[in-house]
């Protein structure tokens, strides 16, 4: 269970958290207890608790070899560290203990699958990397590796499947009592893929088949799938790498997230896709996990953050990577919805509103600053008037900073840009996206935490999500209109330390 690389990021990890500064960290969003997070993993209920573990790289702010860390909560905002679960201290995972997931055994253990990572050095060939799946139990906080890892490795693939890019499995425990596994894989035309695994323990795996293929429309390989059912359909999320922009702004170049609706027959484990769409449009949104909760809600969480645009937070930094807040997944009208948990209502405070304020060019009001606030905002076009061009809500404003969600009613379009927000990087600063519906009334809903803000377009219709690393005294809030618009606010202060 134990080794020295797990005992000293144990070791450190206690010490490092504990010098930085509370008010240095989210105020409601788990970042890591020091260094560096990326992709939420085993995200999973056991013994009556969420575990979140992540990719965790505790000595610095930047990825490097990767651990699990690991952390506790009842609701899924209040999140409590627990010993980082798993380091990278077997030949098989020398490189890296990368994503996975986590599901509760017959007998009572928890069992975490995850990819362990290896270079090959064989000699006279180019250093390249090995993939391989591999597993450890334990009982909530300490992990033992099996001894016959890796339990799924190159061997058992098809040809032409790579080796090197063959990771993050997504463990399923059918009411059979038997194991399913989706593994993300490249195929031989370097498309991503996702592949079915089954097992009688979660110990002894065989392949079944391609469950899907990505047609080439969707990036190049595709990363960390998730697949459950939902209203009625089956859903299958994936984060795709090298993603290309599509003109109907549906997709954005970079890594991206995709989600996608289809029918399922489990027992042919016949999967047809019917439609696909982004998961998150915003900048800073990729990896998700779910859990379904004991009352039969499917709860999703990212990692905050993109890779395209980690360059965005400075290196001395004294973490990186959060996640978001848990949202609550639908479907409604063939298309995913998601709004925030309904355990994150517990964190509405003090309540600020207004009803039919006109505005025309630039409006501020009383009583709506902050950057630990939830504001909902309801723009219509105002009787009687020519439409306007352009509405925007401006935050974490000071006079040298802000950031802006905007609405072009003419387009149908939503529009998030941070190149006010302090960035020093030429990344990307802008995303915009297409919404449904009467242009000439758009709620747009922001959950601002010191270093995020989370966009529910539409009561969940679309999100868009950011990371923003302003100075925390940028706190202000105005409209700006370039004709007229009605708005009604209502406006909480969020309950945080
Ligand atoms: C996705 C990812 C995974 C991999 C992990 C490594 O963000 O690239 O595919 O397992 O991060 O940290």
């Amino acid at each position: 269970m134990s080794s020295q690389i797990l005992d000293q990021a144990r070791k450190y990890e206690e010490t490092a958290s504990e010098k930085i500064e509370p008010k240095e960290k989210p105020a409601f969003h788990l970042v890591p207890p020091a260094g560096w997070m990326n992709d939420p993993n085993g995200f999973s209920i056991y013994q009556g608790r969420y575990h979140m573990f992540f990719q965790y790289y505790p000595y610095a702010s930047h990825w490097n070899d990767m651990h699990w860390g690991h952390a506790v909560s009842d609701d899924l905002l209040h999140w409590d560290y627990l010993p980082c679960a798993l380091a990278p201290d077997q030949d098989y995972d020398s490189f890296g203990v990368f994503s996975g997931s986590a599901v509760t055994l017959a007998d009572g253990r928890q069992l975490l699958i995850y990819t362990g990572v290896r270079n090959d050095l064989a000699p006279g060939r180019e250093k390249h990397q090995i993939q391989t799946q591999c597993v450890a139990i334990g009982d909530g906080a300490d992990y033992q590796k099996y001894g016959f890892n890796p339990v799924i490795d190159g061997r058992m693939l098809p040809e032409g499947f790579s080796r090197e890019d063959f990771r993050d499995p997504k463990i399923l425990r059918k009411a059979d009592g038997t194991y399913e596994c989706l593994i993300a894989n490249r195929a031989a035309d370097r498309y991503g893929q996702i592949l079915l695994f089954k097992s009688p323990d979660a110990l002894h795996w065989e392949f079944v088949k391609v469950l899907v293929k990505n047609d080439g429309n969707y990036g190049f390989m595709w990363e960390c799938p998730d697949f459950f059912e939902l209203d009625g359909r089956q859903i299958l999320l994936t984060s795709p790498q090298d993603m290309e922009s599509t003109r109907d702004l549906e997709f954005h170049s970079g890594n991206g997230t995709l989600c996608v609706i289809g029918a399922y027959d489990d027992d042919r484990k016949d999967f047809q896709p019917e439609a696909y769409q982004t998961i998150d449009y915003g900048f800073d949104f990729y990896a998700p996990q779910t859990v379904q909760t004991p009352d039969g809600r499917r709860i999703m969480i990212g990692w905050m953050q993109n890779w395209d645009a980690c360059a965005i937070r400075l290196p001395e930094a004294p973490w990186m990577g959060q996640m978001s807040i848990p949202r609550e997944l639908s479907l409604q009208n063939g298309r995913l919805f998601q709004k925030p948990a309904r355990e994150y209502e517990a964190l509405k405070g003090a309540k600020t509103s207004y009803q039919n304020v006109e505005v025309k060019g630039e409006v501020s009001l009383a009583g709506l600053s902050g950057r630990t606030t939830d504001m909902e905002v309801t723009v219509r076009a105002k009787e009687g008037e020519d439409l306007y061009t352009k509405f925007s809500i401006h935050f974490a404003q000071n006079d040298r900073h802000l950031m802006s969600v905007s609405f072009r009613p003419h387009e149908s379009v939503v529009k998030i840009d941070r190149k006010y927000s302090g960035s020093r990087r030429a990344v990307v600063h802008q995303r915009r996206c297409h919404v449904e519906g009467d242009p000439r009334e758009i709620c747009l809903r922001l959950i601002q935490d010191r270093y995020s803000v989370e966009i529910f377009i539409n009561d969940g219709e679309k999100t868009m999500t950011s990371t923003l690393y302003t100075e925390l005294d940028a706190d202000g809030v105005s409209f700006v209109c370039d004709g007229t618009a009605v708005i009604d606010v209502e406006k909480y202060d969020l309950k945080v330390e």
